[in-house]
């Protein structure tokens, strides 16, 4: 029959080493050999199934006194070695230790209003200054200064979003308001204000940029949404021709894309221009893409029914515009498939770039 431990050797073994200790590492040594989890009280607990039934019961009384002596002695003992102990038992403040890195989120502008600013920056160095209009507008600003008169299907209130119901407000003395469904409507309240700071006549030449939004009912799909961004440019000068039209975009493209784009001017139709054009751009979008064109927007010589509904002498002034959609090239330039990325407001999607 095994002989059991003699917990009263192991309580003068145990309470003999601890009051030599002198330092730290020597009571966390001694912690280690006697109360840790593979120390010796733990292995007189380990013992007590041999022993025999019987004594079983004043065994483990025993053996539980010992261990809360010798755990009152360990805390005496600490206290006893005090300051010193904890100095010796090594620095408790690192100061090599590196620092923990923790991620700050960032902020960064959203694609549409980088590329609006990239734009608005590129225009500024050509001489354009930025003209803000209002997105509640009317139908006097967004087509009848325009050149797009009652009747046009392009004011069907099926392709617009009016305010006020056409019919109704029409019979009142406002034009019936909308949110505009283009840019160009800045063209027709600058040259408006202009001619009034004039008295009544242009002065000085025109040179604008406008960027924002605008509102269809389009169905959205992968390329259509019912708020979108474009950026109108309009140039009012004596003598301004087609030929700095095309110098214009054809410098523009060339500062945006790189010194390969190309620009293409097909003819086409638009109430507010004569001539008027669709503007494409061939460029590489990206190094790992063929060269394509792409279409960019409408321009063309500002229509001299627009120059005089906003009160300016077709005889004496001419003047070139031009309007893109900003989503159109933030897709092309970044690789974007569907226009909704860019609203959902994914970070994983906001966080690239
Ligand atoms: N406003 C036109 C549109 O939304 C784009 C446009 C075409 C603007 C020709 C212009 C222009 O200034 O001259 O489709």
């Amino acid at each position: 029959m095994p002989q059991p431990l003699s917990l009263d050797q192991l309580e003068q073994t145990a309470l003999a080493t601890l009051s030599a200790v002198g330092d730290g590492p020597g009571l966390e040594a001694w912690r280690i050999e006697f109360l840790g989890s593979k120390g010796k009280i733990k292995a007189a607990m380990g013992g007590i199934k041999d022993v025999p039934g019987p004594e079983k019961p004043a065994f483990g009384a025993r053996l539980n006194a010992v261990s809360k002596v010798l755990e009152e002695a360990f805390a005496a003992r600490q206290l006893a070695l005090g300051s010193s102990a904890v100095r010796d038992a090594g620095p408790q403040l690192d100061l090599t230790e590196p620092g923990s890195v923790v991620s700050h989120a960032t902020g960064r502008g959203h694609i549409i209003s980088r590329v609006r600013e990239e734009l608005v920056e590129v225009f500024a160095r050509m001489g354009f200054a930025v003209a803000e209009g209002p997105e509640l507008e009317d139908d006097e600003h967004n087509f009848i200064k325009l050149n797009i008169p009652p009747g046009h299907p392009a004011r069907e209130a099926t392709d617009n979003f009016y305010i006020d119901e056409p019919a109704v407000a029409g019979g009142k003395a406002r034009a019936p308001r909308m949110l505009r469904s283009q840019t160009s409507t800045v063209q027709a309240r600058v040259m408006q204000a202009r001619v009034a700071e004039g008295g009544g006549q242009l002065r000085e030449p025109i040179k604008i940029v406008s960027p924002g939004r605008v509102y269809r009912p389009d169905t959205v799909d992968a390329t259509h949404s019912f708020m979108f961004h474009q950026i109108e440019g309009l140039c009012i000068d004596r003598g301004a021709s087609m030929v700095d039209l095309k110098a214009t975009l054809l410098h523009f493209a060339r500062a945006y894309f790189g010194s390969e784009a190309e620009i293409r001017l097909r003819p086409t139709f638009f109430p507010f221009t004569e001539p008027s054009a669709e503007l494409d751009l061939k460029v590489r979008l990206r190094p790992d893409q063929p060269v394509r064109w792409m279409e960019l927007g409408g321009c063309g010589m500002v229509h001299p029914n627009v120059l005089t509904s906003c009160g300016i002498d077709p005889q004496q002034w001419q003047g070139y515009a031009f309007g893109f959609g900003i989503e159109r090239l933030a897709m092309g330039k970044y690789a974007i498939p569907d226009i909704r990325m860019l609203y959902a407001n994914d970070l994983r999607f906001l966080q690239q770039s």
